[in-house]
């Protein structure tokens, strides 16, 4: 039986999710909690194999089909070699997206069945699943922005605005419909008041002291 707490972070580009993961951890790990800091696609070798074919090259590369094929392809190797071995001895994961980014990427913004997604996350994760998830939310055009500023792997920021506009409300109705899971984080405002919601959601929600 598991027994440590899994956390995700989720959103669009360019939300600052990556240094508040980082913040998260940092505060858990004072308290004395062994903290296990991946992300998504990626977090364990296979996985970040094959999220070297995703990040790079043409938009057009994948459909969104074949896109949530090799996501899951990585999210099971995640899942099996680092996920549950770190909740089974008790630590807390912190994890840069996961299954929900699937769902709004390929599902809201791309094409891909919601009837395929959701039978991926329910034969493949097999219940390994966040106690809590942290939806970033900003306008999309503001983070992608903040994106080509920072530079790096953009074939999904290339996907254009309409396509972020919509994996931005796709994120909100998962949001909406998983309250008990989901908490919404104004991510336009600055570092110090993010981490301090993140936090604020965090020591209401799980008991990690
Ligand atoms: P990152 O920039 O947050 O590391 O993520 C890499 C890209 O992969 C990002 O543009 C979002 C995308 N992505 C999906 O499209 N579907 C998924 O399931 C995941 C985990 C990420």
């Amino acid at each position: 039986m598991a027994s440590g707490t899994f956390i995700s972070f989720e959103g669009g580009e360019g939300a600052g999710k990556s240094t508040q993961v980082r913040l998260l951890a940092q505060r858990l790990e004072e308290l004395g909690r062994e903290v296990v800091l991946t992300r998504e696609p990626g977090g364990s070798p296979g996985g970040e194999a094959i999220r070297e074919l995703l990040v790079h090259g043409a938009a057009d590369r994948w459909s969104p089909v074949t896109e949530t094929l090799l996501m899951y392809a990585a999210r099971r190797d995640h899942v099996e070699r680092v996920i549950r071995p770190a909740l089974a001895r008790g630590a807390v994961v912190v994890c840069d997206r996961f299954a929900d980014s699937t769902r709004a990427y390929q599902g809201a913004g791309g094409d891909a069945p919601a009837s395929l997604i959701a039978s991926l996350e329910e034969h493949v994760l097999g219940g390994t699943t966040p106690a809590l998830t942290l939806v970033f939310d900003l306008p999309a055009s503001v983070g992608l922005e903040r994106a080509s500023a920072r530079g790096g792997a953009a074939r999904f920021e290339s996907k254009g605005l309409d396509f972020h506009e919509r994996l931005r409300a796709g994120f909100l109705e998962i949001a909406r419909r998983e309250p008990g899971r989901c908490a919404i984080i104004d991510a336009a405002a600055s570092i110090d008041e993010v981490s301090t919601a993140v936090w604020g959601a965090v020591s209401e929600r799980l008991d990690l002291a």
